[in-house]
């Protein structure tokens, strides 16, 4: 059985699109990602190395860890670019708006 929760996390004038805010619930790091007016979510650490995503950047479609580069599309968590081995896709990803 699959449970659904709704929480408010923020306004969505705090995030404008073309930005990210990081917040935390329920004791998980969460990215939100305003992608062209839509809300994405993304587990907020890199799943290479578990380096912070907000410490990254966004480009079009693309969240690039600002560690070793590696691009996810933000829609579905693939890997966009992989300048090194990193072969999973972001965790958790979901369209939250
Ligand atoms: S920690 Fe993000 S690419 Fe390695």
């Amino acid at each position: 059985m699959s449970v659904t929760k709704t929480f408010k996390v923020a306004r969505l004038q705090d995030i404008p699109p073309g930005s990210m805010k990081a917040i935390m619930i329920l004791n998980h790091d969460i990215l939100i990602i305003n992608l062209d007016g839509i809300l994405y979510g993304v587990e907020a650490r890199c799943p290479h190395k578990s380096y912070p995503l907000k410490l990254g950047s966004l480009k079009k479609r693309a969240l690039r860890c600002g560690f070793r580069h590696v691009e996810f599309d933000i829609k579905d968590g693939k890997v966009l670019f992989q300048p090194i081995d990193a072969r999973r896709p972001a965790r958790n990803l979901k369209r939250c708006g």
